[in-house]
């Protein structure tokens, strides 16, 4: 049977890193955007896959297959699994960069003194998708979230993690970034092109970054195939 539709695998929400039973490390990511992004994808008739971590969202109607995971390393395991298949992949989600070395089987006593807890780096799955890159693999698609020299910071992710496009978010205002209903956005390609994308509604944006990217795909799909 041939493949009619794009197949997007996308990415949203944080990651939970467990200390205990009770506690763990996390950060602000609500899910929003990354949500949108599926919903998008689906209204432009695109096949989704969302591997989500911790969110109190609804699922976008539509939406056929969800996969939700708690930490990184359970997120990197499954977006492994689905990457062979995709053909576009979006890494929204806020992936945390570091997990405590152990995990307490108990809950953690209070005795008065500094607790110290030993991090370790998780896995940077988008970074390991672009290191494994082969001809004819999924357009790469990375989110930057920078407080500071934005475009800079975001053109550094671009280019180490071997990337398609960033989609450069600045997360230090409140009506952009984490948690907001709205965002702004630059998308940078590999090859120097840029879209502003200025404040608006979260859903919004998620439709001009789906479009943007379908259209990028058949010039894509063509380099790669060759
Ligand atoms: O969820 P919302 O509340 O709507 O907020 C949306 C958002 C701010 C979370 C989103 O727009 C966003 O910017 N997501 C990326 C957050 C992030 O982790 O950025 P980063 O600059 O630290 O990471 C760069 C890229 O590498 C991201 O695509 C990230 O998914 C990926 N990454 C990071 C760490 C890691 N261990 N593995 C990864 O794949």
């Amino acid at each position: 049977m041939s493949k009619t539709k794009i197949k997007f695998l996308i990415s949203a929400g944080p990651t939970r890193e467990r200390i205990d039973p009770v506690r763990f490390i996390s950060n602000r990511s609500s899910g929003k955007m990354g949500y949108a992004l599926a919903e998008a994808a689906i209204a432009a008739d695109c096949e989704v896959v969302l591997v989500a971590g911790p969110v109190a969202l609804q699922p976008p109607t539509g939406l056929e297959n969800l996969v939700e995971v708690e930490s990184a390393a359970e997120m990197a395991r499954e977006i492994r699994g689905e990457a062979p298949s995709a053909d576009i992949i979006v890494m929204a989600a806020a992936v945390a960069d570091y997990r405590p070395v152990s995990v307490s089987s108990e809950k953690l006593k209070k005795n008065g003194e500094d607790l110290i807890l030993r991090l370790e780096p998780t896995e940077d799955i988008l970074a390991a998708l672009g290191a494994d890159r082969e001809g004819d693999s999924p357009m790469l698609v990375g989110f930057a979230a920078e407080t500071d020299n934005i475009l800079e910071n975001a053109k550094g992710k671009l280019l180490r993690k071997n990337l398609d496009w960033i989609i450069a978010n600045d997360v230090s205002k409140p009506d952009s970034g984490f948690q907001s209903d709205s965002n702004a956005a630059v998308m940078m390609s590999k090859t120097g092109a840029k879209l502003r994308f200025p404040l608006m509604d979260k859903k919004k944006l998620a439709c001009e970054i789906v479009d943007a990217l379908i259209r990028q795909y058949s010039g894509f799909k063509s380099e790669t195939t060759l």
